[in-house]
């Protein structure tokens, strides 16, 4: 047969993998015939329990050191120090990284210096923040990433990366959880990451690590993509049957030959999904090809293709099939698992190292067996065949079954002797993590569940399975930070995807009243001339803004100062106004020119400049009267807001000036910070502050929402400029371009489109820690600050 040449070696390396996996398939199952691994099995917890079973200290229960719920990151990590486990915690924890994701072994000198220094700057970390904040700290909030960016000067890759991720999570169907697929993501990204960062040491040069890191994290993305992408959209049922042969033949053939075919006519529903992914996973692909050097590129396509064979292969399985080898089950899950790992060496295009590659690929199955034993009963529903939920199903009917709990255990036993040569560390951390996984399966199953497990899938070597119930009832320190991080991610994730619909809630509806609420009433007698200066406001007001002053104003007088809506339904109002105002004169002939706002004609285009004005005059003076008319507040605490509000909008005045008098300057950032402040800042303040003066709340909490605001209104601006830069009208309701046009001094002009999202990004971080400041959370701020930075219009 006359195949292309890259296509034979593909096939070939899939043979190849094969081959491998069925020798090393050979020898545990010839394990599990001797059983000649039980004993030595044995024997390993026969140490390992040394230092795990502790006799009852009653002394440490007096002293107030019972062991805290993990989920309270801050009191379990106090508790670790304060009984002196946590230098054993980190140390497991971090080795454990290094054989599973480094492919490390743990006697090496090299590795165990690195180990230990990071095991001490977690250390140092972990207690700096357990003594600074009062509150769970966010583990994988933007700030903290973006924080980390700075250190290391990589802000650029960064924000490229959250930018990548907000559209992941944009794009995907809705069939598939965005948030898992986010952390998927971001998971693989710091496995890269990782990698890359175990090559640096402290001689590299500064422009090296930089150039190292950025690309580790664009090429983690890039890899990262095929799990939500490839993996788990095959495994959907997003698409049709013949939708996903289209999209896998499109796959093959890109691994094939190392391009990606056009998209083609697409025949199926998907149009639009299939659409994005291809364009993104091409971006990738081509990112990762351009990467690689050229003696490289082969080994990458090559155990890409592997990696995606062995998932087609392990996909096309149905629960219903009766027949299935121990082979059929086996292998591919050895080639798939080993290759995920393989891989990410490929990606970064390091050089080869057969030390990782046997130990990789020797231990890529102890994670499957692991992982699926935990989702068993969730694979069952889904009817997914792994080797477990094939076992439940058929082990009545077929005795020649293997037990995949007892190759499990065949498969630590090789690793822990064949693999690292029986290196006390290696079987220290493997059984801590074995021991670890069974405990959290008991707590999660409930102990009589559990059991029922335990009875199908451990009962045939009692000797073992004794030990090893025994160390699950009776052992500890066998805690893991990653379990720990994973933990809080997926309760923050989760929290946070609440939280969010509940922002968005509160903004579409409170925006939907706020629109009802505005409209100013042209009473019957009112003259035909008079009243054309109120349709003109009504005109500029009902065009499709965003009413974020009000809101806020809303959010933080009902929701967070309990005052009443009607009461402060007035508030709302002038604030609305007074805004409207700002973007009519703001767009006048005399300022920005502009032709649209809020998606229709500004007022002077509509009408003239004098029409303009004098709206813009009376829109203020109404937002006066509203005010005036709190009637159901102290007169005092009127008085002190209309104060407030006539100083601010003073404000506001100056910094227009100030913003017109900049054109075609070159300013300081401190000047830009205090322009954008003054002309846009102000009212974001105003919005938080005036409810607070309404609800006669402390100057401590007032001063801390003045903060939030300064960065927040100023992160807003930022976000306008680079929207005016690169935004698209039809989204925006108002010209782009206009600041270019006009000579305006900018974020943008001044600083660059790059320098410009840096500068967002780190007012954005200093309102978050603000946010910190303030005496309880009050998480519609958080929201809102991510949306700030985050829009589109
Ligand atoms: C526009 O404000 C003026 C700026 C301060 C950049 P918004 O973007 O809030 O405008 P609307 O109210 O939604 O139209
Ligand atoms: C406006 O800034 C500030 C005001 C409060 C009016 P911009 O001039 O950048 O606002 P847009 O882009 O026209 O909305
Ligand atoms: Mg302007
Ligand atoms: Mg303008
Ligand atoms: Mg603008």
């Amino acid at each position: 047969m006359n195949q292309p040449k890259a296509e034979a070696n593909a096939d070939e390396a899939y043979r190849l993998a094969e081959q491998k996996a069925s020798q090393y398939f050979a020898k545990l199952s010839q394990q599990l015939v001797n059983n000649t691994h039980i004993d030595a099995l044995i024997q390993d917890f026969r140490i390992w329990q040394k230092t795990h079973i502790h006799r009852w200290n009653w002394l440490s229960w007096f002293a107030g050191k019972r062991k805290p719920d993990a989920n309270d990151t801050q009191k379990y990590m106090h508790w670790l120090s304060a009984t002196g486990k946590i230098d054993d915690y980190l140390d497991r924890s971090i080795s454990y990284i290094y054989m599973r994701d480094l492919g490390q072994a743990l006697d090496n000198p090299k590795t165990k210096d690195k180990i230990q220094r990071i095991a001490k700057d977690t250390k140092a970390y972990f207690m700096r923040i357990a003594s600074e904040a009062q509150r769970q700290a966010d583990y994988i909030s933007p700030a903290a990433l973006y924080r980390w960016g700075q250190r290391e000067q990589i802000e650029e890759a960064v924000i490229w990366v959250m930018d990548k991720l907000k559209h992941v999570a944009a794009n995907i169907p809705p069939e598939l959880d965005a948030a898992q697929a986010q952390r998927k993501l971001i998971k693989i990204i710091l496995g890269v990451v990782l990698h890359v960062d175990d090559e640096l040491t402290e001689d590299t040069p500064r422009e090296e690590r930089i150039a190292k890191l950025d690309a580790a994290i664009r090429l983690g993305y890039s890899y990262g993509l095929t799990y939500p992408f490839v993996d788990d959209l095959l495994d959907s049922q997003v698409l049709t049957t013949q939708e996903k042969e289209q999209y896998s033949a499109m796959i093959q053939q890109a691994l094939h030959t190392g391009i990606v075919p056009d998209l083609g006519e697409w025949k199926g529903p998907q149009l639009e999904v299939i659409r994005y992914v291809h364009s993104e996973l091409r971006e990738a692909f081509e990112y990762i090809r351009d990467y690689q050097r050229e003696e490289m590129r082969h080994t990458f396509f090559e155990q890409s293709y592997v990696f995606f064979q062995s998932q087609e292969i392990d996909r096309g399985k149905k629960l219903s099939n009766a027949h299935y080898t121990n082979e059929d089950l086996y292998i591919p899950i050895i080639i798939k698992s080993a290759s995920s790992r393989l891989i990410v060496r490929s990606v970064l295009s390091a050089p080869e190292d057969e030390g990782f590659d046997l130990r990789t690929f020797h231990y890529g199955i102890y994670n499957q067996l692991a992982d699926d034993f935990a989702d068993m009963f969730d694979d069952m529903q889904a009817e997914a065949v792994t080797p477990y939920t094939y076992y439940l199903k058929y082990r009545d009917l077929r005795p020649d079954l293997i037990n995949p709990y007892e190759l499990y255990w065949a498969v630590i036993s090789f690793l822990i002797h064949d693999v690292y040569h029986s290196n006390a560390k290696a079987r220290e951390v493997i059984l801590d993590r074995a021991i670890n996984g069974l405990k959290r399966c008991r707590e999660r199953l409930g102990q009589a569940k559990y059991d029922e497990v335990m009875t199908i899938f451990a009962s045939g070597q009692p000797g073992l399975n004794h030990v090893v119930r025994q160390m699950v009832r009776k052992a500890d320190d066998v805690d893991f930070l990653d379990k720990l991080l994973r933990d809080q991610v997926v309760l923050q994730l989760s929290n946070g995807k609440q939280e969010k619909e509940a922002f968005q809630q509160t903004i579409r509806t409170v925006r939907e009243q706020i629109n009802v609420e505005l409209q100013i009433d042209k009473a019957a007698e009112e003259l035909d001339m008079k009243g054309k200066l109120m349709d003109a406001a009504n005109y500029s007001l009902q065009g499709d803004g965003k009413r974020l002053r009000p809101i806020l104003t809303w959010v933080m007088g009902v929701q967070e100062y309990g005052l009443s809506e009607s009461a402060i339904m007035p508030l709302l109002r002038s604030m609305e106004y007074m805004h409207t105002a700002s973007l009519i004169f703001d767009d006048l002939p005399t300022q920005d020119n502009a032709e649209t706002r809020r998606g229709r004609s500004t007022l002077h285009q509509l009408h003239n400049s004098a029409t303009a004005e004098l709206t813009g005059l009376f829109l203020i003076q109404r937002a006066i009267r509203e005010q005036s008319s709190l009637q159901r507040f102290d007169a005092q605490t009127v008085l002190k807001l209309i104060q407030y509000s006539a100083m601010k909008a003073e404000d506001m005045c100056m910094g227009q000036a100030m913003d017109l008098g900049s054109k075609g300057k070159l300013l300081s950032l401190e000047e830009l910070n205090t322009i954008c402040f003054y002309k846009t800042g102000i009212a974001f303040e105003a919005a938080l502050v005036m409810p607070a003066i309404l609800a006669e709340v402390k100057d401590e909490e007032i001063d801390a929402l003045k903060t939030f605001a300064y960065h927040a209104g100023i992160a807003f601006q930022i976000r306008d400029d680079l929207l005016d830069y690169g935004g698209d009208q039809h989204i925006l309701g108002k010209p782009a371009g206009q600041d270019e046009r006009n000579n305006n001094s900018t974020f943008v002009s001044i600083l660059g489109e790059t320098g410009a999202q840096k500068a967002m990004w780190e007012h954005y971080c200093l309102a978050a820690d603000s946010l910190r400041q303030m005496p309880k959370p009050i998480p519609f701020l958080k929201h809102l600050l991510d949306y700030l930075v985050g829009r589109e219009r």
